[in-house]
């Protein structure tokens, strides 16, 4: 099987500056060579063009920061996720901030009926621009695939809704804001909260996963934000939240998912090597995708 890796330099849809080095620090950690030894083949497609806005685009109308520039970026990103599942081929897509789940969600789902997603997360993700405490668009594309947002985020590929409420699974949620609680609530969001996560235990958590999506769903995408994780041992997020999924809880959810042969596409997001510690979470990152495709002890 051929996979795919594009890497979103992006950091437009959050204000902390760092999270573009994101791809560079996951490719330093060495997830070419990692997927390699497991007998991958491996393309490199490189780096999508992300344009700086030429002046600061703060777009307080709509409250929806560097709107153009993010929607700009994840229409390109769309079109080569497009492009490398038309071919038949597994897209590993390495951010950059979690916006750029919107194109890569636009650029597959077009391939499916219905495609499943699972949301590994601290947040949500929930938000529009009414409903943003903050402005920041990655806060938004989870809603912004059910179709619900600005126009210019919702219709790239110049379709809508990318998915269906109930063919989602949020694993690690922590931090909800009030307009992200409604919605979950009115569209029927399963969610598993570091409260289920806690009594259930990871494994029953990724077991009811797999249940519930089978069921439901042709192909499934993976998009795994690093905050989801406990800050402690992933430092290097901008929107940290404490009493997060630990390394052994990701690794067994990471090694079950491989087991069920579900996931059709992934995305690692949120990787900021500027406040990380020795490039601990990108390290973090590779490892969990080792796991991901295949890597066992045994
Ligand atoms: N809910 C907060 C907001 O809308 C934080 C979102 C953090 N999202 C992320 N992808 N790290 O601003
Ligand atoms: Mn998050
Ligand atoms: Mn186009
Ligand atoms: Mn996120």
């Amino acid at each position: 099987k051929q996979l795919s890796i594009i890497g979103v330099p992006m950091d437009l849809g959050q204000m902390r500056r760092g999270v573009d080095m994101g791809p560079s620090a996951i490719r330093y950690a060495g997830i070419v060579e990692r997927l390699e030894n497991l007998k991958y083949t491996i393309e490199d497609l490189g780096d999508i063009d992300i344009k700086r806005p030429a002046q600061k685009d703060d777009n307080k109308l709509d409250n929806l920061r560097n709107l153009n520039e993010v929607a700009e970026g994840n229409h390109r990103l769309a079109e080569t996720v497009d492009e490398v599942v038309g071919k038949g081929d597994f897209p590993l897509v390495l951010g950059g901030d979690h916006s750029i789940a919107m194109g890569s969600l636009a650029g597959i789902a077009k391939h499916y009926d219905n495609l499943g997603v699972i949301w590994y997360d601290a947040h949500g993700d929930l938000n529009t621009g009414d409903s943003s405490p903050s402005g920041n668009i990655h806060g938004m594309p989870l809603a912004v695939s059910l179709g619900i947002g600005h126009e210019k985020l919702t219709n790239i590929l110049d379709y809508q809704p990318k998915i269906k409420p109930e063919n989602i699974v949020i694993i690690g949620a922590r931090s909800l804001d009030e307009g992200e609680r409604i919605l979950i609530k009115e569209k029927g969001i399963k969610v598993y909260t570091m409260h289920e996560v806690d009594r259930m235990g990871m494994s029953e958590v990724v077991e009811e996963t797999i249940e519930y999506l089978k069921e439901r769903t042709d192909g499934v995408h993976l998009s795994l934000d690093l905050d989801g994780l406990d800050p402690e041992e992933a430092p290097g997020v901008g929107t940290p939240v404490m009493g997060g999924l630990s390394y052994r809880e990701s690794h067994l959810a990471m090694e079950m998912l491989f087991q069920s042969k579900m996931i059709t596409s992934a995305e690692f997001v949120e990787v900021n090597p500027i406040l990380d510690e020795k490039n601990k979470t990108a390290n973090m990152a590779v490892g969990l995708m080792g796991s991901l495709f295949g890597e066992s002890l045994k």
